[in-house]
Order: structure tokens, then C-alpha cells, then sequence
């Protein structure tokens, strides 16, 4: 079979990642795809920053959004971020042509994965996003496939490394949020606007995209109240593991008889659950169904391998023909989430 040939924007920490599993597994990944997959170009704010790859074997484009046009690329990568602006168009340009399209960006799909799953499913081109949620933990396939022989009850997690990374060691070495930040930054855990996770956003991006595969609805990030970890303070730390608790920044899901109820906080965590030991980068994720019961998910949520092996994985999918709605069930079929205005949450 003739192989699949991807065109990358975005040359970050997951961009960069990317290639090296592409270039270094690239038996292993035509063994498990049946074809050969392989680079044809890329594009990134600039060509010439050092990161440590080969660039020359690939074609080169200034502009993301000529990656779709080009007839020797069969899917495009998009690990740009944003929600809007190059991302979305490149989004909608690959996917209008019927090509197949990959990202890790979860502003993007809480943003629009509705009306470009449609966009998707109209044309017959594959839109995939595991990466988006929870790095290298596989929650979007477990939700997506996995599970699907199941009604889902409610789902919560650590959704952000960069937050589970700063309060663990506040907790462990008695730091100060901005010290600890700047070690998030440098391992490549942060996004590039930080405050995007420190204020809960990044959680609320995933929580909207993990609500709309668990209860078939359109991702809605209005319907997620959202408080971070900004406020935390050392003080505040020591007083939960007095009481026997550690504060942990969770996403929420959940039916209840009032709608979906889907929110972003601090939560005292007891430390003898399951979640309380999830310290450093590492996600978590805990997803009741029903029949299959609970379901626990933990792994590497941020960071270059762990991130670029979701979206190898998706690739991978592409390759296969895998197909499905991108959603779990057709963009048509979505429901509009009937969430809980903020007041009407129920107690913390
Ligand atoms: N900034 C994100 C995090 C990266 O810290 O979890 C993965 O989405």
C-alpha cells in the first residue's frame, strides 16, 4: 500500500517530539500501520531555530495553511495551539479538502470540535485529537472506543501537569508557586501563555472535550466554571495535609438530575484515594460507567514524548483507515450540554 505523507505545523515540544518517534520508530510504526508513514513538510514560525532535528529532508512552508493544499500531503499535524487564528484555519482548510486531520489542541476542539467534526464527517476525512486530553494517556480512545459498550455516569481527573507538577512540589519541598512555575516552563510542561494553565483554562478545555465524548454533547467551555491554583498558597497546602488532604486541581463531569454538571477547582483530595498519589506531571483520570464499573487512567499528561506519542497513535489510526465520528456519535447528533449555572453547583 502506498504510504501516508503528513505535513507538520508547529515545531515546538510536541512537534519536535513527532519526528524523532516518526524518524526513529519508523519500522515499528509501518509495521502496526500497514504503510509506511512518513514527513513530506512542516512549518514553524521559523526555520532556522536550532531544535535538534533534520529539517532538510522535508519541503518547507511559511504559511501553515499551505500544508493542506499540497498533493504530496495526505494528512496534515497541526501542534500550532490557539484556538483560533492558524490553527482553525488549517483545520478547516485540510478538513474541507477531505484530508485527513491530526492535532493536540484542545482550545481548538472545546472551541469548535462540533462544527468541525461536521466539517469532518462531510467530507469523509478523519479529525482526531488524543493528544488534546491528558497527553500520552489514551482517555479520548477509552472514551471514544473503549468504553462505548457503556452508559457514562460522571468522570473527574488531574487534567494539568504543569498544575500538578507546581502543587506537588509546593507540597513536597515547601515552594513558592513562581519558583516551581519556572522549572514547569523548562521542562516543556507549561503552555505558552502559562496562565492558561494556572487559571484552570487548560482544564476546562479537556473537561468540555471529555464531557462531549461521555455524554454525546458538543464541547462547551461556556459551561464549564473554571477557578486554578493561583490562590494556593504554602499555607494552605500544610492545612489540608494536616486535616488529611492534598489539594489537587480536578475537572469534573457529571450527570445529575438537573443537567450535566461540569466544572474546573481546587479540590481537597483525601489522601488515601487514588488520585491523592498522583504527584508531579502525571494526569489521572477516574470514569464511572456503567456496566464496566470504574475505570482508572494515569500517565504522562504533558510533555514532549508522552504528548507526541498520542498524536502518533492517532496517526497510526489514519494510516489503518480507522474511521467513526470524531465525536463518538455524528456532529448531527450532538446534544446541546444543559449545564448548571455556577450558583447552582452543588457543595464543594
Ligand atoms: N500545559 C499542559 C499541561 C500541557 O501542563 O498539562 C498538556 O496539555
Amino acid at each position: 500500500p502506498s504510504s501516508l505523507r503528513l505535513g507538520i505545523a508547529g515545531l515546538g515540544t510536541v512537534g519536535r517530539g513527532l519526528v524523532r518517534i516518526i524518524e526513529d520508530m519508523a519500522d515499528l510504526l509501518s509495521a502496526r500501520a500497514g504503510r509506511r508513514i512518513v514527513i513530506r513538510a512542516v512549518s514553524a514560525r521559523t526555520r532556522k531555530r536550532d531544535r535538534g532535528i533534520d529539517l532538510s529532508p522535508y519541503a518547507w512552508c511559511d504559511n501553515p495553511v499551505d500544508l493542506a493544499a499540497l498533493d504530496d500531503v495526505d494528512a496534515v499535524v497541526e501542534l500550532i495551539g490557539g484556538g483560533d487564528g492558524p490553527a482553525l484555519a488549517l483545520a478547516r482548510e485540510t478538513l474541507g479538502r477531505g484530508k485527513a486531520f491530526v492535532t493536540a489542541n484542545k482550545a481548538l476542539i472545546a472551541a469548535h470540535g462540533a462544527t468541525l467534526a461536521a466539517l469532518a464527517e462531510k467530507n469523509g476525512a478523519p479529525l482526531r485529537f488524543e493528544a488534546a486530553v491528558a497527553g500520552g494517556i489514551p482517555v479520548i480512545k477509552a472514551l471514544r472506543e473503549g468504553l462505548a459498550g457503556n452508559r457514562v455516569g460522571g468522570l473527574y481527573g488531574i487534567l494539568n501537569g504543569t498544575c500538578n507538577y507546581i502543587l506537588t512540589r509546593m507540597e513536597e519541598e515547601g515552594l513558592a508557586f513562581d519558583d516551581v512555575l519556572a522549572d514547569a516552563q523548562r521542562l516543556g510542561y507549561a503552555e505558552a501563555d502559562p496562565t492558561f494553565d494556572i487559571d484552570g483554562i487548560d482544564t476546562a478545555h479537556k473537561t468540555a472535550i471529555l464531557a462531549a465524548l461521555a455524554f454525546g454533547c458538543a464541547p462547551d467551555m461556556d459551561a464549564v466554571p473554571c477557578e486554578g491554583i493561583r490562590s494556593i498558597a504554602p499555607v494552605d497546602i500544610d492545612y489540608a495535609s494536616e486535616l488529611g488532604y492534598r489539594i489537587k486541581l480536578l475537572g469534573i463531569a457529571r450527570k445529575t438530575a438537573k443537567g450535566l454538571e461540569t466544572r474546573v477547582y481546587p479540590a481537597m483530595v483525601p489522601l488515601a484515594s487514588p488520585l491523592a498519589q498522583v504527584g508531579g506531571a502525571l494526569n489521572a483520570v477516574v470514569i464511572a460507567a456503567d456496566p464496566v464499573g470504574q475505570t482508572v487512567y494515569e500517565g504522562f499528561g504533558a510533555g514532549e514524548g508522552p504528548t507526541a506519542s498520542a498524536v502518533a497513535a492517532d496517526i497510526i489510526d489514519i494510516a489503518r483507515g480507522l474511521g467513526g465520528p470524531p465525536l463518538g456519535v455524528p456532529a448531527a447528533r450532538l446534544e446541546t450540554p444543559v449545564s448548571i449555572p455556577r450558583e447552582a453547583h452543588e457543595g464543594r
